[in-house]
């Protein structure tokens, strides 16, 4: 008989965050995903250590949390780019907006607001044939009283939960993510693995969501509709998920490659405004 499993907790296998961070303060925020990052000032550069220390982080627990930090446009870049080149948004009709700089995105929601960018469970352009590799939101005005919050989980910690049955099933498959269906005509549309490999971590993940993902290619509509609901479900679930409450000036930086996120819209009419980059991807998801 097949028993559930949520895998082994990121922050348990063998790691010493004392011994591994020196330079910074790692502190676990779930079992699965997510960390807060303490003792660091992101509108200062910071020292060598400290910027290969992020890195491990950013690696280790998928999406990291600061809190605090009042920066500005310069600030917000210099930190990204050290995670690699800053790209431009692929959709043509979106619902964040432009700034006088082309590489910061704003993301403001306010009483005028119809809708919000991700409200469905997603990794950011996936319909791209090389999707961004990270994501970093500034947030410097949260509605009072709470809310706004977002949800992050783990593609890794739903991937390892799958039976053994499911994951030889999904082994192979691909699926078109198609970016029509939520940025409008003209925007991408890509085939990807199902499973991936994570170029760093090596670790495997599930490459399919809510917002891009149409249908599994090699699949007729109805089994395709179904393994997917299946699996909007499973890497949505609470086990493997953890939800971020934004305070003003806290950053969000996720690994698209192995997080899925989604936006919490329960804060109508107030405001919630910020500031995104991200990290261009230079490659396809690898086969998992
Ligand atoms: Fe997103």
């Amino acid at each position: 008989m097949f028993t559930s499993t949520v895998g082994a907790p990121i922050h348990a296998d063998k790691v010493d965050l004392n011994k591994d961070y020196r330079s910074i303060k790692v502190s676990p925020y779930s079992p699965h995903i997510g960390a807060v990052i303490t003792d660091i000032d992101l509108t200062k550069e910071l020292s060598q250590t400290q910027i290969e220390e992020v890195k491990r982080a950013f690696i280790q627990f998928q999406v990291l949390f600061f809190r605090d930090q009042k920066i500005n446009f310069d600030d917000q870049i210099r930190f990204a780019s050290h995670f690699g080149s800053l790209g431009q948004h692929v959709g043509v009709n979106t619902i964040s907006k432009g700034t006088d700089n082309p590489l910061v995105r704003k993301f403001h929601y306010d009483e005028n607001s119809i809708r919000i960018s991700g409200e469905n469970w997603h990794s950011d352009q996936s319909c791209a044939p090389f999707p961004p590799l990270g994501s970093m939101l500034y947030n410097h005005t949260l509605p009072p009283n709470s809310g706004g919050d977002t949800m992050f989980a783990s593609t890794y910690a739903a991937y390892e939960a799958l039976s053994d049955r499911m994951k030889s099933f999904l082994k192979g498959l691909t699926a078109t993510h198609d970016g029509t269906r939520v940025f409008g005509p003209g925007t991408p549309i890509s085939t990807h693995p199902i499973i991936v490999r994570h170029p760093e971590s090596q670790r495997l993940g599930i490459y399919v969501n809510w917002d891009f993902t149409s249908h599994i290619n090699e699949l007729p509509k109805n089994e395709s509709d179904a393994i997917l609901k299946f699996l909007y479900r499973h890497i949505g679930r609470d086990e493997w998920s953890c939800r971020f409450r934004w305070e003003e000036n806290s950053i969000a930086f996720w690994d698209n490659r192995c997080a899925q996120h989604k936006a919490i819209w329960d804060y109508w009419p107030n405001v919630r405004s910020g500031f995104r980059v991200q990290i261009e991807g230079s490659m396809s998801p690898i086969p998992g």
